[in-house]
């Protein structure tokens, strides 16, 4: 029996990760969980899991939550909150595996207190990786604990990479959907609206990543993840459009061999195959391949999509300019759903703010959070002055 804790139990991720227990109740026991703001689903969660521990962003909510488990006969679940709440839940003695996919640097002390605590990791939070991918990396190898991807790109690099040594391997094939806006005119992209960003043409998602998937930051992000999780040069690390995002990546050894992997577009697959790794399970997320009819493959168009562009630039770069990129964005998006900035200006506020960085690399989580402080101060200056846009 796996004993699991979630970040993020209220999300897209979180939900699914749920959905993947429900289905496996003698593989997998939920002991713990963390949420933000959602203090009603997240009440919901607890009648029906009965965490051990259940944490929730705020103070207030952790009060609320706390009065209706009371209320209900449910005072055994521990209530917690703010960011030692979420690392509670992450370190817990009873936990073995965690499943990091709270958005943003907000989960990132919690994801690397689990791994400094010898837990297995499923990481979804990519956001993590593109801010400390060298720390968390590195402290996983000490523990010798694995950092099993969930992000569906990864995870099926991760399972290519089992045909063939990384020293055979020469190029890493991340495919992309393109987003909504592939076959859109660059000329009309000023006009995109909230709407239009949030409509992702294959996954269901939280907002923060279904913007980025539009804007293509999501893939650059992905590029640095990948540098970070398998040890791999950008220059290693291609993207290439797959609209079908029926081929969920591939790897490209030296004989000319090339693994591809293929599965339903489902986010409880990578799911499952992280949490069971290095077994595999039964379930009925099953893909045909008399459904295949077509494969279409485009290479990126980076004058269309320059959050890509900047995101092989920070992943070349490291520490800081990959902070950077990472907070002006969620910056930016955040700014761009409330609809205060264009579409266009997301990626112009991360090259400003990537530009205004100095070079370092941090070498403590304390240091990397000061560096995403100031980058978000410089995204912020940089909205707050229109103008010079
Ligand atoms: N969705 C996908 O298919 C997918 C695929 C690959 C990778 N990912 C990555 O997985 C992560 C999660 O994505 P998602 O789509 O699941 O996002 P989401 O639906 O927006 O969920 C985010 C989760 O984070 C929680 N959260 C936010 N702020 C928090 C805080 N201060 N403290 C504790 N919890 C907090 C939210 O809680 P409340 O809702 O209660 O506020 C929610 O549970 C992201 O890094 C994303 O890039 C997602």
């Amino acid at each position: 029996m796996k004993r699991i804790a979630i970040l993020g139990s209220t999300g897209s991720i979180g939900q699914s990760t749920l959905s993947v227990i429900a289905s496996n109740p003698d593989r997998f026991e939920l002991v713990t969980m963390a949420a933000g703001a959602n203090v009603d689903s997240a009440l919901e969660q607890a009648r029906r899991w009965k965490p051990k521990v259940l944490s929730l962003a705020s103070e207030q909510s952790a009060e609320k939550a706390s009065k209706q488990l009371k209320a209900e006969g449910l005072s055994h679940i521990e209530v917690v909150s703010g960011e030692a709440g979420t690392i509670r839940v992450a370190t817990h003695k009873d936990v073995d595996f965690v499943v990091s996919a709270i958005v943003g640097v907000v989960g990132l002390k919690a994801t690397y207190e689990a791994v400094r605590a010898g837990k297995a990791i499923g990481l979804a939070n990519k956001e993590c990786m593109v801010a400390a991918g060298e720390l968390i990396t590195a402290e996983a190898r000490k523990q010798g604990k694995p950092l099993l991807p969930i992000d569906s790109e990864h995870n099926a690099v991760h399972q290519c990479l089992r045909g063939g040594r990384m020293s055979e391997v020469e190029r890493v094939w991340l495919t992309a959907s393109g987003g909504p806006f592939l076959n859109t005119p660059t000329a009309d992209f000023e006009r995109i609206t909230v709407e239009q960003a949030l409509n992702h043409p294959t996954w269901k998602m939280g907002q923060r990543i279904t913007i980025d998937s539009a804007t293509m930051m999501n893939k650059g992000f992905e590029v640095i993840e990948a540098c970070r999780l398998f040890d791999v040069p950008s220059s290693q690390i291609g993207v290439i459009v797959h609209p079908q995002s029926t081929i969920h990546s591939m790897v490209e050894f030296n004989d000319g061999s090339i693994l591809a992997q293929l599965s339903v577009t489902d986010m409880r697959l990578p799911i499952l195959y992280a949490l069971t790794f290095p077994d595999r399970v039964p379930s009925d997320l099953r893909f045909s391949v008399l459904d295949l009819k077509k494969l279409d493959f485009y290479p990126p168009d980076f004058n269309k999509f320059p959050c890509l562009r900047l995101a092989y630039q920070a992943a070349e770069a490291g520490g800081s300019k990959s902070i950077a990129l990472n907070a002006a964005d969620e910056i930016a998006v955040a700014a761009f759903l409330n609809r205060e900035i264009g579409f266009t200006d997301i990626s112009k506020v991360v090259e400003h703010t990537i530009n205004e960085t100095k070079h370092r690399h941090p070498e403590s989580i304390e240091e990397v959070l000061a560096l995403d402080a100031q980058a978000r101060e410089l995204a912020r200056h940089k909205l707050s002055h229109p103008v010079s846009r």
